[in-house]
């Protein structure tokens, strides 16, 4: 019964226009979001969602929901002429910890291989942010490399590890979150 309820209260959707106020309330829950995006006022939020739901936008956004409440947030950025996808993730702090990242990454991955056509999605995270490359295992992606010294963050070259998943990988054994299409 707890699991039932669990599942109707958190899933994804669409990224809307009216998230701004818990996209900027998401950006400003933790210092780590700082490399997700130049989002520090409620403006900026709006404009950064406008980027990513325009018309010609080549990305698919999905919003992670608590009662559609937005929390997270797992998009796809489409390179159509390789039909591949640059994969990325974020959850506001209070969130965190419930595997629901995990999970809500598995969806849209599984989603992205299948409904939208896709045959590669790629991802990368500082070696110095583990959480994100569990949240990548637990999504079914398998690492492929480390780019050695990528960033340069507070006057330290850090390394980033790279990961892949194909059309044709299994999909991960996770418990998936109900993905609502519009
Ligand atoms: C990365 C991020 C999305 C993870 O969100 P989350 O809600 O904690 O994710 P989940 O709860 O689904 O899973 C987190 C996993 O990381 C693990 N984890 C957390 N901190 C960890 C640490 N310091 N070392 C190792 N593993 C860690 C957890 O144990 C969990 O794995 P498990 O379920 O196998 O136990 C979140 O920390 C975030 O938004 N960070 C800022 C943005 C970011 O870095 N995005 C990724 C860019 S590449």
């Amino acid at each position: 019964m707890e699991e039932n309820c669990e599942v109707l209260a958190v899933g994804l959707r669409r990224l809307r226009s009216s998230d701004a106020p818990q996209v900027y309330q998401a950006f400003a829950s933790n210092a780590d979001m700082a490399r997700q995006g130049d989002v520090s006022t409620l403006a900026q939020a709006q404009a950064y969602i406008d980027a990513l739901i325009a018309t010609q936008s080549p990305h698919e956004p999905w919003a992670v929901v608590e009662e559609d409440t937005l929390v997270g947030l797992v998009c796809v950025s489409v390179d159509e002429e390789n039909l591949n996808g640059w994969f990325w993730y974020w959850m506001t702090e209070d969130a965190r910890a419930r595997g629901w990242m995990s999970r809500a990454a598995a969806t849209v991955a599984n989603w992205a291989l299948t409904t939208r056509g896709l045959e590669r999605l790629e991802l990368g995270h500082r070696v110095n942010n583990p959480a994100s490359g569990a949240v990548a295992r637990r999504a079914g992606f398998i690492k492929e490399g480390t780019e050695r010294q990528k960033f340069l963050i507070g006057g330290q070259r850090i390394d980033v590890d790279t990961y892949g998943r194909l059309a044709s990988d299994p999909q991960p054994p996770i418990n998936g979150l109900v993905l609502l299409e519009d």
